[in-house]
Parts: C-alpha cells; structure tokens; sequence
C-alpha cells in the first residue's frame, strides 16, 4: 500500500466514523426537553426514531466491513499474476497470452483513444468491465478461476472498426 492508498483507506473509515457521529449528533439534538407534545406521543416517537437509527447505523456498518477487504488495491497485491494490457484501435494484445487459474491483476494501457475493456468468460458471460484512457494505466483484479478462453471485447466507441476491437487470452489450469 502506498501512500496515496493509505490516505484513501484512512479517508474512507473517517468518512463512514463522521457518518455514524453525525447521525448519532442527530438522535441526540432531538431529545430536548420542553416539547409541548404528551409524553405518551413522545416516548412512541423517540421508539421510532431509536429504531430507525439503529436500521441507519446497521447499514452502514454492514457496508463498510462488507466493501472495506473489496479496496481494490488490497486484492491487487495478493494477485498471483500480473497481465499487461495493451489497448489500440483496434485490439487487445495481453501478456503473457496464457495465465494460470487464480486471481490475475491487469495493469491496461492505451496507445490510442479511450476504450473499454471488458472481461468475458468462456462461457460468454462479462466477467468484469473498465475503462482504459490515455496515458493512464487502468487496473482490474479478478478471480479467474475458470480455465479457458477469456474474451476482451471494446465497450466503448472508438472508431471505425470498434466492433472489430477484440483480444483473448487462456487460462489454464
Ligand atoms: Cu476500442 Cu471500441
């Protein structure tokens, strides 16, 4: 993890604690004292709220564990391969042309204009999709461990003979 990773990781749980303080701040600039309403209203209302701020505290715990081990960049660094990628109007050119089965982390490149690279499996369904744009590297770790021929078609337009714009590769076991 590098530094910028880091800020992001320590940026992203700060972001769900400010969330979870602030609804928490919520709840509590709710209970003053003083309210004109009876006091049977009040203590079904603040029941209420009490359960919807616990629905609204559980959401976001569950979707920050469930998408924190997803942080793209703590899977690329447990991949067992790396696949170059490049990406030119109008092909795919991958290597090394035959990778083992296991986690793969592609690192594409474009000689040209944006394109989008999108993963098939054997069996024709998209595994995965990304956009690949000049003079940046695109990176995409997948689990590929389904042997065969994967498939790149282009999602993106990119000229003339962009329906023509398709790349593969093996998996092997
Ligand atoms: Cu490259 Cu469409």
């Amino acid at each position: 993890m590098n530094g910028t990773q880091l800020f992001i990781t320590v940026l992203y749980s700060a972001v769900t604690l400010i969330g979870i303080v602030g609804m928490l701040a919520v709840l509590r600039s709710t209970r003053r004292k003083g309210e004109a309403l009876p006091e049977s209203t009040l203590h079904k209302l603040h029941r209420g709220e009490n359960w919807w701020a616990l629905m609204a505290l559980v959401i976001l715990i569950v979707f920050f564990v469930g998408t924190f081990a997803g942080i793209p960049w703590l899977n690329r660094a447990q991949a067992d391969t790396t696949a170059n990628v490049r990406a030119l109007q109008f092909a795919f050119i991958v290597q090394p042309a035959q990778i083992p089965a296991g986690t793969v982390d592609f690192k594409v490149k474009s000689d040209d204009v944006s394109h989008g690279f999108g993963l098939y499996a054997p069996d024709g369904k998209l595994v995965k999709q990304i956009q690949v744009l000049p003079g940046v590297t695109s990176t995409m770790t997948v689990d590929l461990d389904t042997p065969g021929t994967y498939k790149i078609l282009c999602l993106e337009f990119c000229g003339y003979n962009h329906h023509n714009m398709v790349g593969q590769f093996e998996v092997t076991q």
